[in-house]
């Protein structure tokens, strides 16, 4: 693996590491003093005595923290005690270990019976068509998540079991998980864009025993019949000698038909016609939510869990091109969500909350459900898209609910830019306060747009670095403490140690470029890898003996500011998402067509970067536009919409270094008519180049 200076980005589409060390010297803006002044860390000073704290004193920083929260038991032994070296033995990260309590109980008995929340409103649902809403208080989720804890424990399911969520935006889909949370089993959701072979290999990785789905749904224009993917998984599955015994369907798209007085409390009015959605039904597999919800009782005692006990299993690329099962746990988990909430969003009780990002992915586990919860706050769950019906769709919600947090991704950014000011300016916004961006580097157009014309140069953006392995906020402002400066999530939050490594693996002080590595646990790491603690290990430890190492390339400046380069793995991150180089090569080889294929980042205006694939046909086979459709099909179906490719080319042979490794670096530069191709020495045969360089894909397929 090269230095980050030599591969790079891969797509390089936002242009932030080319342009870092001009933009950080650029004009920095102060958080406003409006937002400073009843902001729980007000100035930059403030946030400097907390964050040494947090470093000097982790377990009494944290332990005071975890007053807030209900423990069944308290933390019999040591609050923290962990490795960070291979070198000295196996990987391990415990907080508070032999505490015992429930984050279900935390954030909702609690909230309801403690705080006296039981009346507030928990989320605002509003679905795929703006006259599809519905709300839920604190009290009614908690009734909700107890007859549904107790629908599963009279399907057998007990602690420790693993439960397969693949549902969209609806209140069923917090409902199902908190109910998992509830009994200690361990929700894996799976996001509904993803494919049914997704689903099967994620079933089966973490042998799942149930599956909770839904009958269908709406994404923007886009009828997505769930049902029919979740039965070829749980086909796919059969075949493969793992039976799946029990699945729960939520009757959404058929809601209608029910009536009122269905779950969640009033069953939202699904206004859009209801065309024929033809729902297959496996008698003795295949279960009504409603029907069991029905027989279900109000009381469910929950499941007390050690902290250190497993919560969930949530699935993310691997650089192999094998999804790897990235599991939290309960305490550290609850802790670090519920304190990245509060002070990144500046969290007041009064405050509107709405997260973009779906529940499927860890934006949406960490600030939909679990942070907004563990506070207390009103959220709103969003079911839609932000160009559906139209592009002020998002402007005109935040109006709709007088939304004073939003948080959503550079990708949704980029891609209402495109229509201009007026969708935005239409709406009046005005309770707005703060704005946030996750998921990739935001480049400084984008911020700048997203500073001027959403959030009316008055609110502070904070621009949030981590990852599905970290479970929240890493790198990131705090709205009233910390001057932005666009494209930089400027600095670690609490109890965050970075440090930025050259290849040798040394600390670099001051301005410099290197690896962005973390030198000791925050309470929301990731303990393992699902079934492979070694892989948890090789991925994130071994590089670097000391350190978890991210796999992100990143700048310090002579401020001190972080200014994330991109991915130094061979990892692709499309619209925030990241996937493997691998993943998609192994899915276009499957394809009898194909004898060799080599993906590469390419930059994209609203992706960020999009996919472009090199494939190398068998004999017999030609190039035509019917095989890349094939292609494209292919992938859809084996990984789901997102990888699909936006350029695919053909390439009689690849390049090649002399022992045989596809040089993607090479590739990339091919793709973008690059002919600044640097050190060519290890390259086996230079003509090859030449014939890709002249057939190249001038135009999106
Ligand atoms: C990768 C993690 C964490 C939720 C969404 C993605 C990139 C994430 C930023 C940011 C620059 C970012 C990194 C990281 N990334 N946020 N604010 N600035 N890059 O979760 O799928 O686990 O991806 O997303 O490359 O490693 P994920």
């Amino acid at each position: 693996m090269g230095l980050p200076e030599e591969r790079g980005r891969s797509g390089g589409g936002s242009g932030v590491r080319e342009e870092a060390g001009a933009r950080s010297r650029a004009r920095s803006w102060s958080p406003p003093p409006e937002v400073s002044r009843s902001a729980h860390v007000p100035s930059l000073q403030r946030y400097r005595e907390l964050h040494r704290r947090s470093l000097e004193e982790p377990r009494e920083f944290w332990g005071d923290i975890a007053k807030e929260f209900y423990w069944k038991t308290p933390c019999p032994g040591p609050f923290l005690q962990y490795n960070f070296d291979v070198t000295k033995g196996k990987i391990f990260i415990e907080w508070m270990k032999g505490a015992t309590t429930n984050i279900c109980y935390n954030v909702l008995d609690r909230i309801v019976y403690e705080k006296k929340l039981g009346d507030k409103v928990a989320f605002y649902w509003e679905g795929n068509e703006p006259e599809e809403t519905t709300q839920i208080t604190y009290r009614e989720l908690l009734v909700q998540v107890c007859h549904f804890s107790n629908v599963l424990r009279k399907q057998g399911i007990c602690k420790g079991d693993r439960v397969a969520i693949y549902m969209p935006m609806i209140p069923e889909l917090v409902v199902a998980m908190l109910a998992c949370a509830r009994l200690g089993a361990l929700h894996s959701i799976v996001f509904a864009g993803f494919s049914s072979e997704s689903l099967c290999e994620r079933i089966l990785d973490s042998s799942c025993s149930l599956l909770i789905t839904t009958d269908a749904f709406y994404r923007g224009e886009k009828l997505v019949n769930l049902k029919e993917l979740a039965d070829e998984a749980l086909e796919k599955c059969r075949e493969k000698g793992f039976p799946v015994r029990c699945c729960i369907v939520v009757k959404h798209l058929g809601r209608a038909e029910l009536g009122t007085g269905d779950s969640p409390s009033q069953s939202p009015p699904i206004k859009r016609p209801c065309p024929d959605v033809q729902i297959s039904w496996n008698e003795g597999v295949d279960m009504w939510w409603h029907e069991l919800m029905q027989e279900a009782g109000d009381e469910c005692e929950p499941e007390w869990c050690d902290a250190e006990d497993p919560l969930f299993i949530l699935y993310t690329s691997g650089s192999t091109g094998k999804p790897k099962g990235v599991v939290h746990t309960v305490g550290g988990y609850m802790l670090y969500v519920a304190t990245t909430f509060k002070y990144v969003f500046d969290f007041h009780a009064e405050d509107v909350f709405w997260c973009t990002a779906d529940i499927g992915w860890i934006t949406g586990h960490s600030y939909v459900t679990y942070g907004p919860l563990a506070n207390g706050a009103t959220s709103v769950l969003f079911e839609g898209i932000p160009t559906y019906p139209d592009v002020s769709r998002l402007w005109s919600t935040v109006d709709k609910y007088k939304v004073t947090k939003f948080y959503t991704a550079p990708t949704a950014i980029r891609l209402l830019m495109k229509s201009g000011d007026e969708p935005v300016t239409r709406h009046s916004r005005a309770s707005l306060q703060v704005l946030g961006t996750v998921g990739e580097p935001i480049n400084p157009e984008a911020w700048l747009w997203y500073h001027r014309v959403v959030g009316a140069q008055r609110c502070p953006i904070v621009d949030t670095f981590w990852q599905t392995e970290t479970g929240g906020h890493m790198l990131t402002p705090l709205p009233g403490a910390t001057p932005m400066k666009p494209g930089s999530a400027t600095f670690p939050f609490f109890g965050v140690a970075p440090a930025v490594l050259n290849e040798s693996g040394e600390e670099l002080e001051g301005e410099a470029e290197g690896y962005l590595v973390f030198k000791q646990p925050w309470p929301g790491i990731m303990r393992t890898v699902y079934g492979n603690h070694e892989c948890f290990e090789t991925t994130y430890f071994k590089k670097f003996p000391g350190y978890y190492v991210t796999g992100d390339g990143c700048r310090r400046d002579q401020d001190g500011y972080y200014w994330i380069t991109g991915r130094i793995d061979d990892m692709l991150n499309v619209s925030g998402h990241l996937l493997s180089t691998a993943e998609v090569e192994s899915a276009l080889v499957e394809h009898e067509a194909v004898a060799e294929a080599a993906v590469v980042g390419h930059p994209h205006p609203v992706k960020g970067e999009c996919l472009y694939c090199f494939v190398t046909l068998c004999d017999g086979h030609t190039f035509s536009s019917t095989l890349t459709e094939e292609l494209k099909k292919q992938i859809r179906e084996k990984i789901g919409p997102i990888a699909t490719p936006d350029y695919i080319q053909n390439a009689p042979s690849l390049p090649k270094t002399r022992s045989g490794k596809i040089m993607r670096r090479v590739l990339r530069k091919i793709a973008q008519n690059d002919h600044d191709l640097g050190d060519m020495s290890t390259v086996a045969d230079p003509s090859v180049i030449t014939q890709l360089f002249s057939h190249r894909c001038l135009t999106i397929q």
